[in-house]
């Protein structure tokens, strides 16, 4: 079984995903953390992140490990690395880069077909990962409570980022953050954790 949920930076998608994967005991992917993967190989590297075809070349060559422990880029720990503001700036030219997306999403689902599928969070699991998904879900919340959320959190860029990086997410040509047709949108904004996990468990069918 599939559950999918996308949505944008600070909806509440990674602790939603997380604590419903745990208590399906199923696995757990944060595909963002893939993305900034290649964009931490890139700068550590000095591949210039716009150069499409230099980055794409890179994703192809690199073991991501994603998993509750950390990430690790061919051995190498990124686990906070991947979340300095560096990363977040030049994840944004990364992410748009359709070569990198395709190398992305057959890792993806290489991994769904390993873990017999699992939990997957990011921009476009429901409409381009794992269109057949079991369950989708859109999280969505208002600017200013995503913004708080996201300054709350340690290492993370400054809030006003956030609304350059949403854009650039939902405008650009390869698989931009939408909600696919089948997915149930719900807006987190006056929700607690608990309260969304609730409803994403309650969409699972038995
Ligand atoms: O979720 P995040 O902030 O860690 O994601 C990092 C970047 O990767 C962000 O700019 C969106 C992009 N991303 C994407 O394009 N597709 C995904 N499935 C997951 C993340």
């Amino acid at each position: 079984m599939v559950i999918a949920i996308d949505g944008p930076a600070g909806s509440g998608k990674s602790t939603v995903a997380r604590t419903v994967a745990e208590r399906l005991g199923l696995a757990h992917l944060d595909t963002g953390a893939m993305y900034r993967s290649v964009a931490f190989a890139a700068v550590a590297r000095n591949v210039d992140t716009t150069d499409l075809d230099a980055v794409a070349a890179l994703a192809r060559t690199l073991t991501i490990e994603v998993a509750a422990g950390g990430v690790f880029v061919d051995g190498v720990d990124a686990t906070d690395a991947i979340r300095t503001e560096a990363i977040t700036m030049a994840v944004t030219a990364v992410a748009s880069n359709p070569a990198v997306r395709e190398v992305m999403v057959a890792k993806q689902r290489a991994w769904i077909e390993q873990n017999d599928g699992g939990v997957l969070e990011g921009r476009d699991i429901g409409t381009v990962v794992c269109p057949d998904a079991a369950v989708k879900v859109y999280l969505i919340a208002d600017a200013e409570v995503r913004a708080q959320r996201r300054a709350a959190e340690q290492n993370e860029a400054v809030a006003v980022d956030m609304v350059r990086r949403d854009q650039a997410d939902s405008q650009r040509a390869v698989s931009p953050l939408m909600r696919a047709d089948d997915a149930a949108e719900i807006d987190t904004t006056h929700l607690s954790i608990e309260e969304v996990v609730d409803v994403v468990l309650g969409l699972v069918p038995a």
